[in-house]
């Protein structure tokens, strides 16, 4: 197709634009950005009202340009140009060719978006973000990301349904896999660096544009079912919920994803307060807004009304464009005409959908993502799998390590015991909606491929994933089956016993299947699963050292493990390579450094539980039990069985008194906090040190303590290293009763540590000037 004729029939002339258009036009800030204002209004005033709802309309591909969920003729709405954009589409073949309709046979040949969920990888699949969060490595993260975003768009991809920036306090949540965690800090930092790591400048072929989700407040389901109603105070939300979308908002994310859920009242898709107040006129958003997958046509069972009411509510809301619905493509016209809509809501919407289309370059080059070339080169190379084996190796939390039960030698008799041993397809987790499942090796491969063949490694699965079929068919769906032995319980045990009597060690590789977390994956009960509980109790009996291995997605209740199994290494989901990495660190190649990025809680009771909490009016004495009328419970302490933060490693590190270089500080200057960290024991290792900060009296209530600050720093065996903070009035600023972001003068506690309840402190004061 001739590209450059469909480029200036576009480029023709703005006679048509409306007067309602003309008033949407926004002024130009600088000269690319008038450029764009100047190429989108010449191109909208061609545009039909027909043509300009097309743009909102985001189909899913099905991976076929035929037929998808719920547009049955995709290609002649392409052709007619009714569709802005298709996700799940890939591979370059496929994408050009969608393209091809939209640029040849559309009217005004308007290329499409093309977009998917790539979260923790694409096809070298990483670890699932929660463990990303572990590493604690910002440079780590940003890297897979950039990796993510290179194999994608070699795919033919240019727009990312990630970062995810949730915060999740409720472990119940499934969807706590693909977030980073609890703290609102730490979330900040690497939705920042995961829209850097996308998006780059935007620029070249291998940089796509981030569509920063699920906005918002999604984390914060009620009881921790997916879906459900959000209802959050201003406090909350402005100091703690919203802080992560600002910052990748800040950090320049092209796009927002509607939340599915109801905040307040009104659902995020159509909750102006949110979309418009907050993100655009507070936040200064410039991007565009897409629905979750049909969280348009979701607000008919809200309780908005139909789908023409709804659609309209969605769009004047600041829903810019319609994932899936079709509710735009259908009712928009009639609500036009009938005064539900104007012309400027459309103009708006499209208008925004437009400039992401300038911005990834495809007015220029609608194939600029379409190349075979890279696809067979960049995609899955061997420095792409090496980057994912060194990445998942920085994200396992090391929980325990009695009598230095770990590493283990390569040698003897190692047994493999666990439904999640000897199974590839479950490593990369959730959204590895690409990776190569048949080609993932298990993490029985993995040990054998490190410990080489000193070791004699034997498996046996002791234990369904789960006692009930039905649960285990669900919580193992999308290629990730693990098969089940339907002999009686006790005699699939027996053989595990088996095995681990003739064994020097046994690795029971336990835990959540990976679709036991994700999307539409909530549980009540967050504990290893019973029949898998039984089977580890039986290893335990034999007298032999057993390490659990622990596939999780979430925290989880482990307080009789904790108690009675000698070490525990928590590996998430780690991606393609995760199998080797496991045995790497099993096998002290690597040192573990992961941190926990979020609260593991004694039982399910005590969820949520985060570390920043309240202090309340009645706060329990620290390390206190119970005590008539303070806030606690009869039956269990308040404290985590593992704190946030928290990580052991194969080696010991100390820590000195915090120095500060003053007792006050004035606004505009800094004061330092500074720590000696030394490396105690007989291993290098790398640590992960924390800054938190407490406000002891404030206008409102503040957090016990909040993190401001986190170093890795690698140490040699003896060696120290001094590990400072710069602390600014800046980094004392919340919103206050009037969501006015102020720092208030008065005294501070400051906090420096390995985790969050093992911490040195001092006290300096804020200064008013
Ligand atoms: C629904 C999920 O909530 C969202 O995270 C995802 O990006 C879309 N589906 C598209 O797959």
């Amino acid at each position: 197709m001739n590209f450059k004729k469909a480029l200036s029939l576009i480029c023709i002339g703005t006679a048509g634009a409306t007067l309602a258009f003309a008033q949407t036009k926004r002024p130009a800030v600088n000269t690319d950005e008038a450029k764009m204002n100047a190429f989108v209004s010449q191109l909208m005033a061609k545009m039909t009202v027909d043509e300009k709802i097309g743009q909102l309309n985001l189909v899913t591909g099905g991976e076929a340009t035929t037929g998808s969920v719920v547009s049955t003729d995709v290609e002649s709405k392409i052709a007619k140009g009714q569709i802005g954009g298709i996700f799940s589409l890939t591979t370059p073949q496929r994408i050009r060719k969608a393209q091809e309709i939209a640029v040849t046979k559309s009217r005004l040949k308007i290329p499409m978006i093309f977009g998917q969920d790539v979260i923790h990888g694409y096809k070298t699949s990483f670890p699932i973000p929660l463990a990303l969060a572990a590493s604690w490595d910002l440079d780590l993260i940003q890297r897979t990301a950039r990796v993510a975003a290179t194999e994608a768009t070699a795919d033919g991809l240019n727009w990312a349904y990630s970062p995810m920036v949730d915060i999740v306090r409720d472990a119940r949540w499934g969807r706590v896999a693909e977030s980073s965690g609890e703290d609102e800090y730490l979330g900040s930092q690497i939705a920042r660096v995961m829209v850097k790591g996308l998006q780059g400048d935007l620029k070249g072929n291998n940089t796509m544009m981030a569509c920063v989700k699920h906005f918002a407040l999604y984390g914060a389901a009620e009881s921790g079912r997916d879906y459900n109603t959000t209802d959050m105070s201003l406090d909350r939300m402005y100091n703690v919920y919203l802080k992560p979308y600002k910052a990748a908002i800040d950090a320049g994310a092209g796009s927002a994803m509607v939340s599915f859920n109801d905040i307040n009242g009104t659902p995020a898709t159509a909750n102006k307060w949110l979309l418009t107040d907050v993100l655009r006129k507070q936040w200064g958003f410039k991007g565009f807004v897409v629905s979750d997958y049909t969280g348009v046509s979701e607000l008919i069972e809200h309780g908005l009304g139909d789908l023409q009411q709804v659609s309209a509510l969605a769009l004047k809301a600041g829903t810019d464009m319609d994932m899936v619905s079709e509710g735009y493509l259908k009712t928009l016209k009639t609500s036009l005409q009938q005064g539900k809509v104007t012309i400027a809501d459309i103009n708006n919407a499209c208008r925004l959908v437009l400039e992401a289309k300038y911005k990834l370059g495809l007015f220029q080059d609608p194939y600029k993502y379409c190349s075979e070339e890279r696809a067979k080169t960049e995609i899955m190379t061997p420095a792409n799998m090496k980057f994912s084996r060194d990445a998942a190796s920085q994200t396992f939390v090391l929980l325990k390590n009695a009598n230095k039960t770990l590493p283990l030698k390569k040698a003897g008799n190692i047994a493999v015991i666990g439904p999640l041993g000897n199974t590839g397809a479950n490593m990369p987790g959730t959204w590895a909606v690409n990776a190569d499942l048949a080609t993932t090796p298990s993490l029985l491969e993995g040990l054998k491929a490190v410990a080489g063949n000193k070791a004699n490694i034997t498996y046996s699965m002791g234990s369904n994933l789960t006692a009930d079929a039905t649960l285990q068919k669900n919580g193992t769906m999308f290629g990730r089956e693990i098969p089940r032995d339907d002999r009686p319980e006790a005699e699939v045990i027996e053989d595990a016993v088996k095995a681990a009597k003739k064994a020097d060690v046994v690795i029971a590789a336990l835990g959540e299947g990976s679709e036991m977390s994700g999307e539409s994956s909530s549980r009540t009960d967050i504990g290893i699963p019973d029949v898998q509980k039984r089977l580890l109790e039986a290893l335990l009996k034999t007298g032999k050292p057993v390490v659990l291995v622990l596939f999780t997605g979430r925290p989880l209740t482990i307080k009789w493990e904790s108690e009675n199994v000698p070490a525990i290494l928590n590996v998430w989901f780690g991606g393609s390579q995760a199998a080797y990495a496991i045995a790497d660190v099993l096998f002290g190649d690597v040192n573990p450094s992961g941190k926990l990025p979020i609260t593991f809680p004694q039982n399910v009771g005590q969820v949520p539980i985060y570390y920043s909490h309240k202090n309340t009016g009645r706060p329990l004495a620290k390390n206190g039990w119970f005590t008539k009328f303070r806030s606690d419970y009869l039956d269990v302490s308040n404290d985590p069985q593992y704190p946030f933060g928290f990580g052991l490693s194969y080696t010991t590190f100390s820590y000195s008194d915090v120095k500060l270089s003053s007792a006050t500080l004035r606004p505009g200057s800094t004061i330092t906090a500074t720590v000696t960290v030394t490396n105690t024991g007989s291993m290098e290792g790398k640590e992960t040190v924390q800054l938190y900060t407490r406000d002891l009296v404030g206008s409102t209530t503040r957090p016990v303590m909040e993190l401001k600050g986190f170093k890795k720093v690698s140490l040699k065996p003896g060696e120290s290293k001094q590990v400072s903070f710069n602390i600014s009035e800046e980094d004392l600023k919340f919103y206050n009763a009037q969501l006015k972001y102020v720092a208030e003068p008065g005294d501070f506690k400051v906090f420096v540590g390995p985790n969050s309840a093992d911490v040195k402190e001092s006290k300096f004061t804020l200064l008013s000037k």
